[in-house]
């Protein structure tokens, strides 16, 4: 099939380069034309296993094409997949102007009839604003349809999330636009579950809404653990072998962060006021997780008394392994409240130096975990790198000035830790 993805974010560059791996003609449009230029000579701009070798095989092949020109993207495409950001407002509702304007340009340019799906995270009801731009910008009466396809990809794991699926769901309105949608997706061989348009949006803001509230909920049972001397990450394991619960996202740390979960859940709540609705349960999702964020910080005061001064090593700034991305990242956070209470910080992150320069001042970049722990007072573990799992913990300790491990994301294993010389703060794990 002919496909055009407008907006090469995360989601617009994942699926534009696996839908052409699966054999469909590709264009990817953006804007930004610097971005553009880079990716037409290959050059991604972040950081997602797998996704620069998919982009360059695509790229020779001539499947993946990419361009500034929208009007391009339009006329390329029979299905225009619209995957433009959707920043949160001052007021936490989702910015649609760049919907909208897609939206428009999309109408202005089609020469044919076009199928148009909503990628995009976005409020109830989008659909049908799409639905009314495009029909009253549009020039000749050509037909369309909307559908509503939301994305569960995952940073870190997106291509694999994209090829393996749990669910592909498809919020569409016409037997042409389930055709089409159903057709694409099939070489993947996943479940495909056919709803309204309308189910479909609210099943995005559901799951991730959902997903928030486990991670809240492990997280406030941590801070129970911490004061009975029972372990979080045993209790998790309990709950987990339950069908019914399932182990998935009940690791308790330093609060969830990234693109998606602070943002969607703002704006769930935010819809769900509009609606009349009051979301009591999501806002106590959202207020447990700047709480825990809190909470981390009082730990590690606790223990150093004083952080004026103190050197803190921290270990990971991504808002979770396998990417570059620190939007939202609650180790930044962490970083930046120590550091306005007088800490000497000095990070070093496996892939997210280069981007964590342009928004950390004055603090020191590392080569490694070792230069990191350096003289440090305490060194924290923000994000769960699998380089941080296996330290050498004897070279650690000698480079430290205190023995102090803050593990954040609860990798290793108190008692070796204990026995080795360290004093062990973890999350939940029975000290509080
Ligand atoms: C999320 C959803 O998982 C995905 O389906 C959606 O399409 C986009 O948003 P992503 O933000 O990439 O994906 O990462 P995810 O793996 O869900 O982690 C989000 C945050 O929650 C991270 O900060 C992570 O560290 C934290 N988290 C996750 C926990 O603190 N504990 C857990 O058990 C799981």
């Amino acid at each position: 099939m002919n496909i055009s993805i407008i907006g090469s974010g995360y989601v617009g560059l994942v699926s534009g380069a696996c839908f052409a791996e699966l054999g469909n003609q590709v264009v990817c449009a953006d804007n930004d034309k610097k971005k553009i230029n880079g990716l037409k000579k290959g050059i991604v701009p972040i950081y997602e296993p797998g996704l620069q070798e998919l982009i360059t095989n695509n790229l020779k092949n001539k499947r993946l094409k990419f361009t500034s020109s929208i009007k391009d993207a339009v006329k390329a495409g029979e299905v225009i997949f619209i995957a433009v950001g959707t920043p949160a407002l001052e007021n936490g509702e989702a910015d649609l102007t760049g919907i909208e304007n897609v939206a428009r340009n999309i109408a202005q340019n089609m020469d044919g009839y076009r199928l148009i799906v909503e990628k995009s995270t976005v409020p109830v009801e989008t659909c049908v604003w799409i639905k009314k731009t495009i029909a009253t910008y549009i020039k000749d009466k050509h037909k369309f349809d909307v559908v509503s396809n939301p994305e569960f990809l995952r940073e870190g794991s997106a291509i694999n999330d994209f090829n393996h699926s749990d669910r592909i769901v498809l919020g569409v309105e016409s037997a042409k636009a389930k055709q089409i949608m159903t057709d694409l997706y099939q070489p993947l061989n996943r479940p495909i579950l056919i709803t309204n348009i309308k189910s479909a949006e609210l099943i995005k803001h559901a799951s991730n809404a959902f997903l928030a509230t486990k991670i809240s909920f492990i997280n406030a049972l941590s801070r129970i653990c911490d004061r009975v001397g029972a372990d979080v990450k045993e209790v998790a394991q309990g709950m987990g072998l339950d069908n019914r619960i399932g182990r998935h996202f009940l690791h308790a740390g330093i609060g969830y962060g990234g693109s998606c979960f602070p943002k969607d859940t703002e704006a769930f709540i935010t819809i769900a006021d509009k609606l009349g609705y009051d979301f009591q349960i999501l806002k106590a999702v959202r207020n447990t997780n700047d709480e825990q964020k809190r909470y981390v910080l009082q730990k590690i005061k606790d223990s150093l008394w004083i952080i004026k001064d103190k050197t803190i090593a921290v270990l990971g700034l991504a808002f979770k392994p396998n990417t570059d991305d620190l939007r939202n990242s609650s180790s930044i956070d962490l970083i930046n409240a120590l550091a306005q209470d007088g800490a000497r910080i000095k990070v070093y992150d496996p892939k997210a130096m280069e981007k964590a320069k342009r928004v950390l001042k004055d603090v020191t970049f590392c080569k490694n975990p070792y230069q990191a722990a350096s003289n440090a007072d305490c060194l924290i573990v923000a994000t769960e790198w699998n380089e941080f799992k296996e330290l050498d913990f004897r070279k650690l300790k000698k480079r430290l000035k205190r023995a102090l491990i803050v593990d954040g994301r609860n990798i290793y294993d108190p008692k070796l830790l204990k026995k080795l010389g360290f004093t062990y703060i973890g999350i939940g794990r029975g000290n509080e």
